[in-house]
């Protein structure tokens, strides 16, 4: 009889044993999820990462016209880069049909931007916009230097004004040069010139790049393309966009 009991006991122990070990396992059933979801909420896990920018491709193609060629339109002339040769004259110069003091001329693309701009500050803002100087050839230029004493006249053949490209541009109402800083119509060429292919050519905060002080009238062509591109990434002078040499002449 002791034996038989103890020999019960002994299989009740190791039933006990038996099942303990399978329920402990965890192979399934009930208990499974919520140990799973304690586990999951407690154990670190990586930030996740935001899907990769599309890379943003440069298109524009800086080399689509000379910096150097006088009839380029992109043509950057300032003190340490001279027209080549330091004569030149366009050859494809006309008179344009705009309000203005002195008789402007400049190439023939030039001119119809101008008279586009023009029209469109007179039918946009009720803006009337003249011309002071557009066209200027080397010996023009020569008188007008001197001696040099002014920083806003360039030394001949260094001036944008020989390229047919560039236009001194103020008001029909007699506004001519610094008064452009603070009128409307100074702020609507500068807000949109480059839809008609201009630039304001020596910002106020880029004296340093260009090598002239501001001059609020001083726009120059270089086509919708270029002019936009510039707008739109913000870059305001030839020089930091070409990454070329400006500044003061030594
Ligand atoms: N005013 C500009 C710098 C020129 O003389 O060409
Ligand atoms: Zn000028």
């Amino acid at each position: 009889m002791t034996i038989a009991l103890s020999l019960i006991a002994v299989l009740v122990a190791i039933a006990v044993i038996i099942i303990g070990a399978v329920v402990g396992a965890g192979g399934g059933g009930a208990n499974a999820g919520p140990e799973a979801s304690a586990e999951e909420s407690t154990t670190p896990r990586p930030a996740p990462t935001a899907p990769p920018e599309p890379a943003v491709v440069d298109t524009f193609d800086k080399s689509a016209h000379s910096l150097d060629d006088p009839a380029s339109i992109w043509v950057v002339v300032n003190q340490v880069r001279a027209l080549n040769p330091e004569d030149y004259v366009p050859d494809d110069l006309v008179e344009v049909p705009v309000a203005h003091t002195w008789v402007p001329e400049l190439r023939q693309e030039a001119s119809d931007a101008v008279v586009a701009m023009f029209a469109a500050a007179a039918d946009e803002a009720d803006y009337y916009l003249a011309s002071n100087s557009a066209f200027r050839s080397y010996d023009t230029q020569v008188e007008l230097y001197g001696d040099g004493d002014d920083p806003t006249t360039a030394p001949p053949g260094h001036s944008e004004h020989q390229t047919g490209l560039a236009m001194d541009i103020g008001t029909e109402g007699g506004c001519t040069f610094e008064c452009m800083d603070d009128s409307a119509e100074g702020e609507w060429l500068r807000a949109n010139g480059y839809r008609f292919g201009f630039i304001l050519r020596y910002p106020a905060d880029k004296v340093e790049i260009t090598g002239y002080p501001h001059e609020s009238w001083h726009f120059r062509y270089v086509g919708v393309e270029l002019a936009t591109e510039m707008h739109d990434r913000g870059i305001t002078t030839l020089e930091e966009f070409f990454d070329v040499p400006g500044g003061a002449a030594q």
